[in-house]
């Protein structure tokens, strides 16, 4: 059996472990009848026909190495079915090609809602695939929980243990920008973990004269410092009314270079304030996976090679109830999973005392 693996997408902690929980498997199951084949920064190498025979040790000390050996790359969804120059094939089309000339008998696929978008295509169009959800956003339809995440949580509350102690002795209002994309799961998450005091996620507009108050009661009751975690992808009461053309417009004609810097402008204008804004970026997908994450990767792992062996395509292995589950690629290609504005993770926070900044 010819086993064709790929990472694509932006990288996260969990990758290496969880194609060794593949390959070690497929190898300790199959032995010598299965051949698996590194293919190179995702999409593209299979696009390019990049790629190479692995060899079990090549997954051996590889279960706490941060990034992917295999390297990745964004490759649009959009751009898979476009037509190119003059009789060029498509993107699709080439990887068609390659799965068909090289024999692959089936891909495994790690990657987030993009790589699942084309992921389906390709199962779509007769290749047998297999994926497994791997985002630090946590925004992947259909499991309750994706590798990445976990790992950067902690780096994120690490971050705002950090400077909970400058924010305290400057008594100043700090802002942490955290990751996620379009979800708040990383914000949330790492906020409450953390103890922040105001938390400002997509999910839940927010509305600056809100945050303000939220740091004026901390204040009277004599805490003279206060920390925010702003999700990158925040928007304001105001911008959530809008359509997104004047989303789009209203976003590029802001001045500051992100939402954070905006925020704090707003509440230096509205409370006086000294705010300082703190962004990790992409501190928060580096380095070794957690032990969480380790033992998802490796569960993950062993489910898609089971599924390989049924010769079961099409799905996602996912979690559900703290198991691991198959979930049909096509219910998961395309949609978003956000946080609910009044799930129970929203409603601790807010009995916490927190302020969601609404
Ligand atoms: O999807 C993971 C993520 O880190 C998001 O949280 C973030 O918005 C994006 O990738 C950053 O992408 P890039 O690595 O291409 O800058």
């Amino acid at each position: 059996m010819k086993v064709g693996m790929l990472t694509s997408g932006g990288d996260c902690q969990g990758l290496n472990s969880a194609l060794r929980g593949v390959a070690k498997t497929l190898y300790n199951e199959l032995g010598n009848t299965v051949a698996i084949y590194g293919i190179r920064d995702g999409y593209r190498g299979l696009i390019e026909r990049d790629y190479h025979i692995m060899r079990p040790e090549d997954f051996s000390d590889i279960l706490t190495r941060g990034g992917t050996i295999l390297g990745t790359s964004r490759q649009p969804f959009k751009d898979m079915t476009k037509a190119g120059e003059e009789d060029e094939e498509t993107k699709l089309e080439k990887m068609l090609k390659t799965v068909k000339q090289e024999g692959f008998d089936c891909l495994v696929i790690l990657g987030g809602n993009g790589t699942h978008k084309t992921a389906n295509l390709l199962s779509e169009h007769g290749v047998n695939v297999v994926t497994l959800p791997k985002t630090i956003d946590n925004d992947l339809w259909g499991t309750e929980v994706t590798f990445g995440f976990q790992s950067a949580i902690d780096i994120a509350t690490s971050v705002i243990d950090s400077i909970h102690s400058t924010a305290f002795s400057h008594s100043r209002v700090f802002i942490v920008e955290i990751m996620g994309h379009k979800a708040g799961w990383l914000t949330l998450y790492a906020g409450i973990a953390s103890g922040a005091d105001v938390i400002v996620i997509p999910e839940i507009p927010y509305s600056a004269e809100k945050i303000a108050r939220a740091i004026q009661k901390r204040q009277d009751s004599g805490k003279q410092f206060s920390i925010l975690a702003v999700a990158e992808g925040a928007i304001s009461k105001e911008e959530a009314k809008m359509s997104k053309k004047e989303f789009k417009a209203a976003r590029e004609a802001m001045t500051q270079p992100s939402i954070s810097y905006r925020i704090a402008d707003e509440l230096k204008e509205l409370t006086g304030q000294e705010i300082r804004v703190t962004i990790p970026g992409h501190y928060q997908r580096g380095g070794i996976p957690c032990a969480a994450d380790r033992l998802l990767t490796s569960r993950l792992g062993v489910a898609a090679a089971q599924l390989i062996q049924q010769k079961k395509f099409g799905y996602m292995v996912a979690v559900q109830s703290n198991q691991i589950v198959p979930v049909p690629l096509k219910d998961v290609a395309g949609k978003l999973k956000t946080v609910p504005p009044d799930g129970e993770v929203v409603r601790a926070a807010r009995a916490l005392g927190l302020s969601m900044g609404d």
